[in-house]
């Protein structure tokens, strides 16, 4: 009792001193959670936490800081520091690992043993060492996933459909060489509905990816991922007999509807960078070399405004080398949702597991239906490539 008072408080408390506008009560508490350390359950039942038993981090501002991009480092031996990479573990259908899950969890509460360390390899991929449950299945890819801003994402739920399968060429039948295809995830309902958040688009709805994102990342049950273990899985049982602090003042669960709710409010309402002008010549040369093919520099909302987010939502095949072999619904190991271009001013590292360091890099690593565009860039002068990249560096 105590201690949900407590809780209580500081939610109050972080109320009280929010930047928010006035007025949005759940907006804040669900700022309050959204920046919450959580604690692992201690062994006594009758606990409010439930960090865990295995995690990646204490916090979902750890990885989103501000509700901004990951942030991390890297040292010369590709040692990682800091959060907002994550290992995602999966077959080329999807399919999580029988051992490890669906995510490499790194950290683990009093007893427990983290599931291992990412690093950076000198040709820049990712590596997976120490190991704490032995090896991954055979068929059990890996790939980076750095955690995107979520700036603009309650904007991004609002587009209607047929605004961005207007652009859908799964047969490539115009022959320009771009077939994006749209990834079609069942909804909380079960229907199909149109994926539209995640590198790969494998999210329809931000309160389904906030209840995974609990799940996975932090270890906490809630209404729509309700095992108290998060990712642990059956092989992993001194995880499975962890203590969890599912409790009945949350529904029987870590986190409740309501504080699921008021985080998706949180997150909804993050306002995307404030634009700066388009500057037509740059836009122009941005279109010309066919990046706006995918990158689409404005899509309508259906009730008035635009969504200037420099993204078409499909998925697209960027040939071998961004490839990371894992399925996401029906994207392939090769696709990728086109990343939105707005606010990566603030970014220093790119691309879904944050391999390259500047635009340029990024842009050159784009293979597979994004190669002849990535290919006028390379063509252009010095002079224009600079003038396009110091462009882009002010979205
Ligand atoms: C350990 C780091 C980490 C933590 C903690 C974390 N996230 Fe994320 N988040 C990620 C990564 C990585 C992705 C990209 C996942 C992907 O696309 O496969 C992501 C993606 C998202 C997205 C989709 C963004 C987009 O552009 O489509 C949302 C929304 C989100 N996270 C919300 C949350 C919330 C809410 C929390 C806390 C409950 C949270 N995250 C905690 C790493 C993290
Ligand atoms: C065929 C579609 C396509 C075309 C054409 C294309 N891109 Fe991309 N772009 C993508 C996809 C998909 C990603 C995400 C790839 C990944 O993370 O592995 C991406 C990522 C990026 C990123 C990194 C974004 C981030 O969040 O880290 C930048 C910058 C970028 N593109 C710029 C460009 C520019 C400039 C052009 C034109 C020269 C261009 N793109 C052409 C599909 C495309």
């Amino acid at each position: 009792m105590r201690r949900s008072l407590l809780i209580w408080a500081f939610l109050w408390l972080a109320l009280m001193t929010s930047d928010l506008a006035a007025g949005s009560l759940d907006g804040a508490l669900g700022k309050a959670l959204f920046d919450r350390q959580w604690v692992p359950a201690p062994a006594s039942t009758d606990a409010a936490d439930g960090l865990g038993p295995l995690f990646n981090a204490r916090s979902c501002a750890s990885c989103h800081p501000g509700g901004g991009r990951g942030r991390f480092t890297e040292d010369r031996n590709g040692q990682i520091t800091g959060n907002g990479l994550v290992a995602r573990l999966g077959d080329s259908a999807g399919t999580e690992d029988p051992t490890y899950g669906s995510q490499l969890q790194t950290s683990g509460a009093a007893g427990q043993t983290g599931e291992g360390r990412l690093l950076r390899r000198a040709d820049g991929n990712l590596e997976i060492k120490d190991f704490g449950y032995g090896k991954l299945h055979p068929a059990t890819r890996f790939g980076g996933r750095l955690a995107p801003s979520l700036h603009g994402l309650g904007l991004i739920a609002l587009i209607a459909d047929a605004d961005i399968l207007q652009w859908a060429d799964p047969e490539d039948s115009n022959r320009d060489g771009i077939s994006g295809r749209a990834n079609f995830v069942a909804d909380t309902q079960g229907n199909q509905a149109l994926g539209r958040f995640g590198w790969k688009a494998g999210h329809a709805d931000l309160t389904a990816l906030t209840a995974s994102a609990l799940s996975l990342d932090l270890g906490l049950s809630n209404p729509l991922a309700q095992d108290p273990h998060g990712d642990c899985t059956a092989a992993q049982t001194a995880c499975r007999a962890a203590p969890h602090g599912a409790s009945q003042r949350f529904q029987g669960l870590e986190v409740s509807s309501d504080m699921l709710a008021f985080i998706v409010t949180y997150i909804s309402t993050l306002q995307p960078p404030p634009r700066r002008p388009l500057e037509p010549p740059a836009l122009a040369r941005f279109t010309g070399i066919g990046c706006a093919q995918c990158h689409r520099p404005q899509i309508p909302l259906p009730a008035g405004g635009q969504v200037a987010a420099f993204s078409d939502f499909l998925i697209h095949d960027m040939g071998p080398h961004l490839a990371d072999g894992i399925g996401d619904h029906q994207a392939t190991g090769r696709e990728w949702r086109t990343a939105p271009l707005w606010g990566i001013r603030e970014a220093s590292r790119f691309l879904h597991d944050g391999r390259a360091t500047t635009l340029r890099q990024a842009i050159a690593l784009h293979g597979g239906e994004a190669a002849p565009s990535r290919d006028a860039f390379l063509n252009l002068s010095a002079e224009n490539q600079d003038q396009l990249l110091n462009w882009l560096s002010q979205l």
